[in-house]
């Protein structure tokens, strides 16, 4: 995106390229912004409905994570229809429209092109307060972090492909995908989280990277054993069962992280592993972190945990412990 010619300035463009958030965001009228993000990806489970439902989910947290609702959305297709047939193409269509409903939007249209490898995903389309917009920055000394959902997705799904997850496994890090945001993103009103985005590719300590350096001047800190993590995550990892990208993760903010002694490199893969469709990552007010994870837990998301706290600048952006 950086190669893209400096945009003219307008200043009804609230959230833009420059600053890596989640979604763009552009004021429409005084009390009304537009959310626009897309998102479309390769299967990573074999289940078609099950495959439709994550990219939706996937697709949609973004505008969650800006504090917004999806209103409107569209298929993205790349589909090889002669050699899989229709039959897969229309299960994965309606695992994804079973979740958009879901989500309280409303499918419009979408395109779809022939394609060797499968690809779906949404562009999603939604609606905020231009002063209700959740950003990724912001985030103050002495907030608590909270994450909504387990991590340890990158790793099983590596694990799915070398048949080491067991059925049971399979089901828990699916339903975990292909769960939405809404009630993470809902269960915030009424509180002022200071920084909020999701976890996803760049892993739980990329994206606090992001939202630590976006910030300045703060460090965010991590306890490793505050962090829920899907079952069988740990000895996966210590297996080195590891995707290359949560690799390629803990290489590229190795300047931004420093590490607790203790910490060995398996649980420091955890950390940076890449997650699909991961929960809401937000910084707040301690108090009411203590709240809101409450009104989580009422709500059935049992896994949304304090996972760590911010200070001020002290070393690194990130230090894991
Ligand atoms: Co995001
Ligand atoms: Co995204």
């Amino acid at each position: 995106m950086r190669h893209l010619p400096e945009r003219e300035y307008d200043p009804n463009l609230l959230v833009g390229l420059d600053t890596s958030d989640d979604a763009g965001v552009y004021k429409l009228t005084e009390d009304l912004a537009m959310i626009q993000t897309v998102d479309f990806f390769t299967p990573i489970v074999d289940d078609p409905y099950m495959f439709g439902q994550i990219a939706a989910a996937n697709s949609l947290s973004d505008v969650y994570a800006m504090g917004g609702r999806p209103t409107t959305v569209m298929n993205i297709v790349g589909f090889p229809i002669a050699v899989l047939g229709h039959d897969v193409l229309a299960e994965i269509l309606k695992g994804a429209a079973d979740k958009v409903k879901e989500s309280g939007a409303v499918l419009v249209g979408g395109h779809s092109i022939d394609d060797a490898e499968p690809k779906f995903g949404l562009s999603v389309t939604g609606l905020v307060h231009p002063s209700k917009v959740f950003k990724n920055v912001g985030a103050k000394p002495g907030d608590a972090l909270v994450l909504t959902k387990q991590i340890g997705v990158g790793i099983q799904t590596t694990a799915i492909k070398k048949d080491k997850l067991t059925p049971e496994q399979l089901q828990l890090v699916s339903d975990t995908m292909a769960e939405l945001n809404k009630t993470a993103a809902e269960c915030l009103e009424g509180f002022s989280p200071n920084a909020v985005t999701d976890v996803t590719g760049f892993g739980l300590l990329g994206h606090a990277a992001e939202m630590a350096k976006g910030t300045g001047n703060i460090t965010i800190h991590v306890n490793f054993d505050d962090v829920p993590l899907l079952p069988g995550t740990k000895e996966l990892a210590k297996e080195g069962i590891v995707p290359g990208g949560s690799k390629a993760n803990h290489r590229w903010i190795k300047e931004d992280v420093k590490y607790g002694d203790h910490l060995e490199q398996w649980q420091q893969h955890i950390l940076c592993d890449a997650v699909t469709s991961g929960g809401l990552l937000v910084s707040m007010p301690k108090e009411e972190a203590e709240e809101y994870i409450k009104r989580l837990h009422d709500k059935g998301r049992q896994h949304a945990s304090i996972v760590g706290r911010v200070t001020e600048l002290n070393d690194k952006p990130i230090m894991a412990n």
